[in-house]
């Protein structure tokens, strides 16, 4: 098991939800986090929230930018105080509740560019660094509608299947420079996300264990995945069960 102790790990949407909890984790495992998000606000409020080791090192930072802006990227990356990236988390996310024939062109275009083009992005410009280092571990978020679809979740569900196709060919293109990339594919997790879904006891019914899904258990696997030094290339499902049905 590789130890996070003075890592630096980037997590995109780590300012709230799924991100926040995986920064939450990896910080109280040892790393250096830093967490990228929109709104700066918000950001700082979560990088407060975040473990610091007494008498160590440990320091977290923020960067307020859109993942879908190829010029935020670039700021980022030529930071002389974020280098070194030894895992990186994409986690930010926007989600969908229409119809695709009642969905607006920009609410398409805002989809696609934040979930799919703001993850390919994101690994664009981390590679380089990571193939210099010889070592990175990749996470991407993707969503059980990737593969079973979802009324209303059209674009978003074509967005998440493009970031489970996008690491599955990134497994094949960088596992040779020593960089691991694996998928997260979590089913409906109690996020600001899914607080205004319709139906949520409906919902909950649906899946084997019998509830929505906890943010601290989607970093576990996170963890899993940051440590485990042979997962490459998983597509791991954290869902209660509801891709079995
Ligand atoms: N919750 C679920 O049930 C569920 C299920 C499957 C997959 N997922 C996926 O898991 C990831 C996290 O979801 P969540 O439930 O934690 O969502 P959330 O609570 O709504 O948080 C979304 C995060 O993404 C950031 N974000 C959104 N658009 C961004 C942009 N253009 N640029 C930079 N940051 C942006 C948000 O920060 P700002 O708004 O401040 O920018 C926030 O930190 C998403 O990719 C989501 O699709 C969630």
């Amino acid at each position: 098991m590789q130890s996070l102790v003075g890592k630096h790990c980037f997590i995109t949407g780590g300012s709230r939800g799924i991100g926040l909890a995986i920064a939450r984790l990896f910080a109280a495992q040892g790393a250096d986090c830093t967490l990228i998000g929109r709104d700066e606000h918000t950001l700082l409020s979560a990088v407060n929230s975040l473990h610091r080791q007494e008498r160590s090192p440990q320091q977290h930072y923020t960067a307020a930018f859109d993942v879908s802006t190829k010029n935020g990227w670039e700021k980022l990356i030529s930071d002389s105080k974020l280098q070194t990236c030894d895992v990186l988390v994409n986690a930010a996310g926007v989600s969908q509740n229409s119809f695709l024939f009642n969905t607006s062109t920009s609410d398409v275009n805002q989809i696609i560019a934040t979930n799919l083009t703001g993850t390919i992005w994101s690994c664009k410009y981390f590679i380089p660094k990571m193939m210099k280092q010889r070592k990175g571990c990749i996470i991407n978020v993707a969503s059980l509608l990737a593969t079973h679809g979802g009324r209303g979740a059209s674009v978003y569900a074509a967005s998440k299947a493009g970031v489970v196709g996008l690491t599955r060919s990134l497994a094949w293109e960088v596992g040779r420079f020593g960089i691991r990339a694996n998928v997260l594919v979590p089913g409906y997790i109690q996020t600001d996300m899914t607080k205004d879904m319709d139906q949520k006891s409906e919902l909950s019914a649906l899946i084997p264990l019998g509830r929505l899904g906890l943010v601290e258990e989607v970093a576990n696997a996170a963890l899993f995945l940051a440590q485990n030094s042979y997962a490459h290339n998983c597509v791991l499902n954290i869902d209660g069960g509801l891709s079995a049905t």
